[in-house]
């Protein structure tokens, strides 16, 4: 008996969660039996099992009268009866004495009837015994105080699917053994904390379904005993600190289906004993660092369904120490989760992520997750590189080891669906089972790769408003990630290589005077005299992800805005095109046609700063951010044949170290300037409007023959030599897709890094090429 109880009971709590809550019929429960009385006509008397508000199992004498099309009360009812029938029917009011004569009567069901007035059920009668009053689905448009008093015993009411707008302040009063009460989907604007004064003993609330936007502060200050609070779908944008008071009891509550923006942490705080969160279909855009931290005794966590949802930043969930699910799933935006998201949750067991944009899952979250049993990653573009080494079919058993605890002890973690997690990328794996790769075929490393479901390609802002783009990005080694403005300044958190000793041109007069920033650790060095100078204000803002913010955004803020994330082996980039309209002026026109507007025809002054024997440094301003320049160069000998090499050049760099030169030779340089890749999907005619500019130069002398390419002795790091390879051999398979007269490799040497749009080519043939060294 006891273990079946304590079934029921869970699930009870466990549907309330959802927002329904079914005694659930298991294994071999008693079934009905007959019952002889003298029955009223068409109805159905059974002695049935039922489970009291508290689990309790009984053999209750039931009279089943649904369904009838009744108008009045079916006669004659038998005087015991404990369950009475009545759902689906006609009926508008009772007939109270005949309800009187029903001294065992515990449980009443009125729904799906036509009642608009609660008092014709309990004026005048003295329903001692009744437990459960069913009025779902009829026409109650309000509850007058005191509406009933009379049900002393009750310990359920169902109101839900009611026309209810009007609830008297003291609507409850007497129902001092109330547990459960379901207002939800009725037509109220307010909660009333009043309501509630009366209801010492309630243990759940539904409320969800119903127009209120906001809830009061203090609001459930009275409900002591409250364990459950629904709270679905309601229109709640935001939630006082406040709003949650005094729940001290509370275990379950769900804010599904809102549109709650933020994770409403404050507010939380105030409910210390939560177990079950649901935050299931709100608008929330990030789970931010802190966001559920030392919620102790947290069990499920809920973040599915949020269209918005982009990305689970660093420490968002932190010492959690009970929970054990986490659900993150079916959130088409969603591309990233850092690698530190999850910190101390030292019982998490299931770990759902299906149906999201991953790309990846960081091996740092497996290993950080110690008692991670069960993860599931299907549905996601999965990217079976570096980044997913420890997934692979040989890699589960020696790779996942718990290196915190130096208890190097092989964990197997259990893919849920694994015949449907499949590799999207690199293409020779696409469709391969995840499981079934081996490491061998996965790359150890990995450029970086921005999902392009984070960023469109085109937003428009409000003059005034506040731009927020979301870049991130996912690699291995990890990569560093800056923002070029359109006025071609860059945004980045730590200094960068690429433009270590090469001054970057003052960017800041190209910001209208009020504007700029005055954060000089977001900006990168270069010259922190003009950051200072030109930065009055907290205007910009580079959050740590890679999130930039802008505050009243002005009109020549519009233009051009390229993230780039970069680490030792390339860098991806994605621009998005920035509109800002006026607050008076409406436009109606095409995203292309707006783009056009954005598109510069600039000049860019080329220029020689420097020549060594190898080597030669160009530098170009343009005072805007050109997110495809190219720059190609071309020894001029009377040997006709000599190869022209062509690079892209990463938005925000101004400068560019020639490398492996010959050295007295003539060489001609040209710098092509870019347009963003959205305008060139925009217009055919993209490539006429490019322009050119070009310097020459000659190298200087040198006494003894220079070593080749490929064998140059300095080059003895191996990671050097095979990002060399290939390089090479990447531009190589790039020959004949662009009407270059041929491309050739530049040597990186992270001085400026090369744009590599799909990484999977690097990808293959490094590892082609590490197995032939
Ligand atoms: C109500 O139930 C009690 C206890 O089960 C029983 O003794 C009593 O006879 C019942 N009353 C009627 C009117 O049947
Ligand atoms: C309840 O009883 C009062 C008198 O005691 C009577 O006036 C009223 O009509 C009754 N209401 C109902 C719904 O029977
Ligand atoms: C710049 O931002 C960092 C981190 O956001 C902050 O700690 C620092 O105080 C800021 N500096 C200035 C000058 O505002
Ligand atoms: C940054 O701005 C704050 C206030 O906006 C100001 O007090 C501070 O001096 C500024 N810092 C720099 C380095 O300009
Ligand atoms: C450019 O590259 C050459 C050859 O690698 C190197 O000697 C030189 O120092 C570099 N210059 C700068 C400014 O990085
Ligand atoms: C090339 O990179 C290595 C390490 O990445 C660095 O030690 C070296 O100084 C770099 N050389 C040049 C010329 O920048
Ligand atoms: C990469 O290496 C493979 C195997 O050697 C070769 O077939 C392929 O053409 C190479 N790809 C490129 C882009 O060079």
């Amino acid at each position: 008996m006891r273990p079946t109880l304590v079934f029921l009971h869970l699930h009870c709590l466990l549907f309330v969660f959802v927002g329904v809550c079914v005694p659930i019929a298991v294994g071999s429960l008693p079934h009905a039996l007959p019952w002889h009385v003298s029955c009223p006509v068409r109805c159905v008397c059974q002695i049935k099992p039922w489970f009291s508000p508290d689990s309790v199992y009984h053999e209750a004498p039931t009279v089943d009268c649904n369904d009838l099309l009744l108008t009045k009360l079916p006669l004659p009812l038998p005087p015991n009866t404990h369950t009475l029938h009545l759902q689906s029917n006609l009926l508008s009011e009772l007939d109270t004495a005949v309800l009187h004569g029903l001294t065992n009567l515990t449980d009443l069901d009125l729904s799906q009837n036509r009642f608009s007035h609660v008092r014709t059920i309990s004026q005048n009668t003295s329903l001692s015994s009744l437990l459960s009053l069913h009025m779902e689905e009829n026409h109650l448009s309000h509850l007058p105080e005191a509406s009933f008093s009379s049900l002393t015993a009750l310990q359920e009411l169902f109101l839900s699917h009611n026309n209810l707008h009007v609830i008297a302040p003291g609507a409850f009063t007497g129902l001092t053994s109330l547990r459960r009460l379901h207002l939800n989907n009725n037509r109220l604007t307010t909660v009333d904390p009043r309501w509630f004064r009366a209801l010492p003993n309630l243990e759940v609330l539904m409320l969800g379904g119903n127009p209120v936007e906001a809830l009061p502060e203090r609001g459930f200050l009275a409900l002591k005993s409250l364990r459950s609070l629904v709270l679905g779908g309601m229109g709640l944008r935001g939630l006082a600190e406040n709003a949650l008071e005094g729940l001290e009891g509370l275990e379950s509550l769900s804010f599904y289906d809102n549109l709650l923006t933020k994770v409403p942490t404050q507010a939380l705080i105030k409910v210390p004993g939560l177990k079950f969160l649901d935050l299931n279909k709100n608008h929330i855009k990030l789970v931010e660092t802190g966001d559920f931290r030392d919620m102790t005794d947290l069990k499920e966590l809920g973040l599915n369904n949020m269209e918005e949802l982009v990305s689970i930043e660093r420490a968002a969930l932190e010492n959690l120490p009970e929970l054990t699910k986490l659900e993150i799933t079916n959130n088409p935006r969603l591309s990233f989760i850092h690698p530190q998201a999850f910190l101390r949750l030292s019982r998490l067991e299931s770990l759902m992520l299906n149906s999201n944009s991953l790309s990846a899952l960081h091996q740092h979250i497996m290993l950080s997750l110690p008692s991670l049993q069960e993860v599931s990653l299907h549905s996601n573009p999965l990217r079976c590189d570096c980044l997913f080494h420890w997934a692979a079919e040989d890699a589960s058993h020696t790779h996942i080891e718990d290196t915190q605890t130096e208890k190097h002890s092989p964990r197997m973690v259990r893919f849920i669906q694994p015949l449907a997690t499949l590799c999207s990328e690199p293409p020779e794996l696409r469709s391969r089972r995840v499981r079934e790769v081996s490491s061998r075929e996965m790359s150890a490393s990995c450029l970086p790769m921005i999902p392009t479901n984070s960023l469109p390609s085109y937003i428009e802002v409000r003059e005034g408003g506040k731009l927020v783009l979301h870049c991130r990005a996912l690699a291995d080694p990890q990569p560093e990630l800056y923002w070029v403005m359109p006025s071609g300044l860059r945004l980045g958190h730590a200094p960068s290589q690429a433009s270590k000793g090469l001054p970057i041109p003052a960017p800041c007069h190209s910001l209208t005077a009020s504007e700029g920033f005055n954060n000089t650790s977001s900006f990168s060095p270069g010259q922190p005299q003009d950051n200072t100078a030109c930065n009055p204000s907290q205007h910009y803002r580079l959050l740590p992800e890679g999130t930039l913010e802008i505050n009243k955004v002005t009109q020549s803020e519009a233009g051009l805005y390229t993230c780039v994330a970069e680490n030792a082996l390339g860098a991806d980039t994605h621009t998005v095109t920035v509109g800002v309209h006026g607050r008076v002026k409406k436009r109606k026109r095409g995203n292309a046609a707006k783009m056009k507007e954005y598109q510069f025809r600039v000049d860019a002054r080329l220029e020689v700063r420097d020549v060594g024997q190898h080597y030669a440094i160009l530098s170009w301003q343009s005072g805007r951010n050109l997110p495809s320049t190219r720059l190609s160069w071309q020894a001029i000998s009377s040997n006709a044949h000599t190869p022209t090499y062509t690079t892209r050049i990463l938005a925000g760099t101004q400068s560019f170290n020639l490398t492996h030169l010959q050295a007295e030779t003539f060489y001609r340089v040209c710098l092509r300037l870019g347009i963003s890749e959205g305008a060139k999907r925009a217009s055919r005619r993209s490539r006429e409007s490019r322009k050119s500019q070009c310097v020459s130069f000659r190298t200087k002398d040198v006494p003894e023959p220079q070593p080749s390419l490929l064998l140059s002795p300095e080059l003895t790091s191996t990671a050097v030599t095979l990002l060399l390879l290939a390089l090479i051999l990447l531009l190589l398979a790039g020959q004949g897709g662009d009407n270059e007269p041929g491309e050739g490799a530049g040597k990186h040497n992270s001085t400026i890094l090369k744009e590599v749009k799909s990484p999977k080519v690097l990808i293959i043939n490094h590892t082609d090429g590490s197995t032939a060294h």
